[in-house]
């Protein structure tokens, strides 16, 4: 069956409503928020700071780690506190994300770690967890060579679309998600998963989309940095 029309009419290549705010966390070196359309990711960094376990410690080169969660009320059903597989993945893939833009050389033996929360979910939550990461870690000072943009693409039924909802992933004649982080300045793609079926042209298609969403979320990014540092000095 086609889906004609999306649940919440938005066009197939239009990203929900966004909103991203800097520094929200006062006691961390870094901090963000990035809401898109009812999920909503707060990041706080913390370091350059000593790393334990101490064999961890790399003196050549400083360490970046991501501890991603969703609050028990985020979702629908309570989520049980704690790590859970789902979460650990998310994790790991958030760091792999965002490790290519961080210069770490003159870090050694100390790290940056990122802490993700989701406050409340509709789909897309590592999306918008690497989209306030990012935000948070360029709030930290850490040395970047550009920013990181995140955006779940996939197809609804017969349709290709752009940052899809829970009530989109659920849809009865099945979806799938396929989840990008895009470096805005290069255009390479440091995050790629995907959950579902996509022939190889659906996915150049989606893709191409995805890569227009994220220059959106990127002036966005920009626009919270600036808001934050605006007048900072006088
Ligand atoms: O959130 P994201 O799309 O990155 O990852 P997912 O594992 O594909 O989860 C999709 C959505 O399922 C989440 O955004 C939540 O809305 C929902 N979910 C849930 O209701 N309960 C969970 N324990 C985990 C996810």
């Amino acid at each position: 069956m086609t889906y004609a029309k999306r649940f919440d009419g938005r066009k197939f290549d239009e990203i929900r409503p966004m909103e991203a705010k800097v520094g929200i966390i006062k006691r961390a070196t870094g901090s963000a928020m990035f809401k898109m359309g009812n999920t909503i990711a707060i990041a706080a960094v913390y370091g350059p700071r000593d790393v334990f376990p101490s064999f961890l410690q790399n003196p050549s080169r400083g360490l970046l780690r991501c501890h991603y969660d969703m609050m028990s009320f985020s979702v629908t059903e309570r989520k049980r506190p704690g790590p859970t597989r789902r979460s650990n993945e998310i994790s790991r893939v958030t760091e792999s994300a965002l490790f290519p833009v961080v210069d770490l050389s003159k870090f050694g033996n100390t790290g940056f770690d990122i802490y993700v929360n989701i406050l409340q979910a509709d789909a897309g939550t590592r999306t918008a967890g690497i989209n306030a990461a990012a935000l948070a870690l360029a709030d930290a000072g850490a040395p970047m060579k550009d920013l990181v943009c995140s955006v779940a693409v996939g197809k609804v039924g017969d349709k290709i679309c752009v940052d899809l909802t829970k009530e989109e992933e659920d849809y009865k004649d099945g979806a799938t998600d396929l989840p990008i982080a895009v470096l805005p300045r290069s255009g390479k793609i440091t995050l790629l998963q995907m959950d579902g079926n996509m022939t190889q042209k659906e996915i150049k298609e989606a893709l191409e989309m995805g890569k227009k969403a994220v220059q959106s979320i990127k002036k966005l990014q920009v626009k919270a940095l600036k808001d934050k540092y605006k007048g900072a000095g006088k």
